[in-house]
């Protein structure tokens, strides 16, 4: 059975809500489900006065220990159609294991948030696909068996690219039932190809 690193930035709880319920997800099939999020790389004073919220629960994680997992399901909020600033430092910092190939093959996933319906969800997890090519991962999304991302009964996140919620323009909206069951469900099936793959 498969190791699963749920690793996640964010600025005021959102992705670290949508990350709990991936993780959820994933311990369903998997071994070992970590859940860990990336260095707040913000100036203290930038930080306080944008209301970021601190003290979150999970572990800060190490650039090295990505290669001890086999799936690694990544969370970001976006900013301006793409992943954080503070994401892109920690990606950036895996270098050396590109050098070493040490993703090839692995299994790599994307879920996010934004303010808004239309904000950039679909380009903040195209454009971090790359990243995982790059190093060889195996992309998997959030595919159509999710029947939740057809409905139009309310207005909620979820794209065949990935999980996401909605958090309003002052961050008022938590994630939806229907937001967390997606999001649920990419962990699970992450972790189900992981295993087939690994376990
Ligand atoms: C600098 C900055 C840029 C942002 N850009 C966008 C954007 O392009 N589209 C959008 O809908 N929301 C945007 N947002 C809102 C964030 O995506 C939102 O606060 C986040 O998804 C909430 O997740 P979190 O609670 O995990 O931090 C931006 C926020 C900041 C601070």
């Amino acid at each position: 059975m498969a190791k699963i690193l749920v690793l996640y930035h964010s600025f005021y709880g959102h992705i670290e809500t949508m990350a709990q319920a991936v993780a959820k997800g994933a311990r369903e099939v998997a071994m070992q489900v970590d859940v860990k999020r990336v260095p707040e790389t913000m100036p203290d004073e930038a930080f306080r006065a944008a209301g970021g919220k601190a003290n979150q629960a999970a572990p800060v994680a190490q650039p090295a220990e990505l290669a001890n997992y086999d799936g690694i399901i990544f969370g970001t909020p976006t900013r301006f159609g793409n992943m954080t600033g503070q994401m892109r430092t920690f990606l950036d910092q895996t270098g050396s294991l590109w050098m070493q190939g040490a993703l090839v093959g692995k299994v790599g996933s994307v879920f996010t948030s934004s303010a808004t319906q239309h904000g950039g969800q679909e380009s903040t997890i195209l454009t971090f696909i790359p990243t995982l090519l790059h190093q060889g991962m195996v992309v998997v999304g959030l595919p159509y068996s999710e029947q939740r991302q057809m409905g139009l009964d309310e207005i909620k996140g979820g794209s065949p690219y990935g999980a996401s919620t909605i958090a309003g323009g002052q961050g008022e909206r938590q994630p939806s039932e229907q937001e967390l069951g997606m999001a649920a469900f990419q962990g699970k099936h992450v972790a189900t190809i992981a295993t087939k793959l690994f376990g």
